[in-house]
């Protein structure tokens, strides 16, 4: 008799793949069947978490191998490997499709006009056999200690968001030591405004080609591209700058943005992302990856609003996504006067952070190309960043289960 816990999820279009297997799956006491009425491709973060919440996940691969083996990817590196995952696939699928799938960790693809009984064998083969943690996805605590990624995210031009990115980059390395040359943290800084990205230029780096070699040649990259591609800027701080070059925005695709971040989380203690403001596909896996995204934005009514769509549609390609408020150029007042009130309510938010106006400060920093820590550094808006990053990095410890180091002092 089989525990009274296991549960399996089919993830399918056709209706006649989820009866198939509530068919079979009726003959194991204590085997729940959760049905699923999509492709797995489509369904992002609700695929990830149905892959927490299931001990098997049983999906019709519907003709985009590439896609599904992202996913599938996604979902054990979510699970550390622990859940299995069966296909059912059309008989003629070429095999150059079925070993994508088998590489990515399903353990079997059965075609779709598999009998009870073999697709019986299947599942118990799965459900008998304890979850092997993959090797590729780390074990828990490995996982717990993959790097914070963090996106950036405006709601108006100008706002203040990659000088937010820049800024909190450089102070999450928590330098310290003879001329703070010891980084505490490793950091990664990406821009992903692929035609605009301006972090570069905030930090005085030539652009980079890599993303743009990305979205032309259409490869996945892998670890050592990742580590290859970023420039050091500081101790402990590494660049990914945009290209001069300008390529269409949905040139990139959404594997190979989530490979990359994948490799730098587990490269770096942080992982900072600079958004553009444009919606595309391959921000799916940046806000599925995404513990934190912080949205910059004015209190302006049509700031406000803008906020509210792009939050809309970030919250529909990640049900779990974490958002925090930045007021930009904007101290926060003693009392909250009325239209803040209304903006929050509007946000469903309160706001968390405020960034005041300090031109001067700002302006130092972008002309010498330099961080806000070197050359404003005892500005207000230096020491908003600073509070920033402390809450990040006692958020992450807190997820590490790490105690604070207890020495240093914070930048
Ligand atoms: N709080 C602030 N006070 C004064 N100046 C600021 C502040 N934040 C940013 N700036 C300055 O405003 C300009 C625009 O900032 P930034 O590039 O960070 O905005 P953005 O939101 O990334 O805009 P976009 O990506 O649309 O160009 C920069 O010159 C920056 O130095
Ligand atoms: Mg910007």
């Amino acid at each position: 008799m089989q525990a009274e816990t296991q549960s399996i999820v089919v993830i399918s279009k056709d209706p006649a793949v989820s009866t198939l297997v509530a068919s079979v799956a009726q003959f194991r006491p204590g085997t729940g069947v959760q049905k699923c009425a999509a492709a797995l491709c489509d369904i992002n973060g609700t695929a990830l978490q149905l892959a927490e919440d299931n001990d098997l996940v049983i999906f019709r691969a519907e003709g985009n191998a590439e896609q599904d083996a992202a996913a599938v990817r996604g979902m054990l590196q979510r699970t550390g490997g622990a859940k299995r995952i069966l296909a059912l696939a059309d008989a003629a699928m070429p095999f150059a499709d079925l070993r994508r799938l088998m590489d990515a960790g399903v353990c079997d693809v059965l075609p779709d006009t598999v009998s009870a009984d073999e697709l019986s064998a299947a599942i118990r083969k799965c459900l008998d056999q304890p979850g092997q943690p993959d090797p590729r996805a780390g074990t828990g605590a490995e996982r717990s200690r993959e790097g914070m990624v963090i996106p950036v995210a405006q709601s108006c031009g100008g706002a203040g968001a990659t000088m937010l990115a820049v800024n909190l980059a450089d102070c999450l390395t928590r330098r310290r030591g003879l001329r703070r040359k010891e980084a505490e943290f490793r950091v990664a800084l990406v821009d992903l405004d692929l035609q605009f990205g301006a972090v570069g230029s905030f930090l005085d780096l030539p652009p980079n080609r890599c993303l743009y070699e990305l979205a032309s040649e259409g490869f996945v990259p892998d670890r050592v591209f990742a580590e290859q591609s970023l420039t050091e800027a500081a101790p402990g701080l590494r660049v990914l700058a945009a290209p001069a070059e300008i390529a269409p925005l949905h040139a990139l695709k959404p594997e190979q943005v989530q490979a990359l971040i994948s490799h730098l989380r587990l490269q770096f203690d942080f992982v900072v992302i600079d958004l553009p403001r444009a919606l595309a596909e391959w921000l799916t896996p940046v806000l599925e990856a995404a513990e934190r995204l912080l949205m910059v934005t004015g209190s302006s009514v049509p700031a406000i609003c803008q906020a509210r769509r792009l939050l809309d549609f970030y919250g529909e390609a990640s049900m779990s996504l974490q958002t925090d408020i930045v007021i930009s150029r904007e101290r926060k007042p003693l009392i909250a006067p009325s239209h803040h009130k209304e903006a929050a309510r509007l946000l469903q938010k309160p706001f968390r952070y405020w960034l005041p106006d300090d031109a001067s400060a700002a302006a130092a920093a972008v002309d010498h190309g330099v961080p806000l820590s070197a050359a404003a550094r005892r500005s207000g808006l230096a020491k908003a960043v600073r509070g920033m990053a402390q809450d990040l990095i006692k958020a992450r410890n807190a997820r590490a289960g790490a105690a604070q180091p207890a020495q240093g002092k914070a930048v």
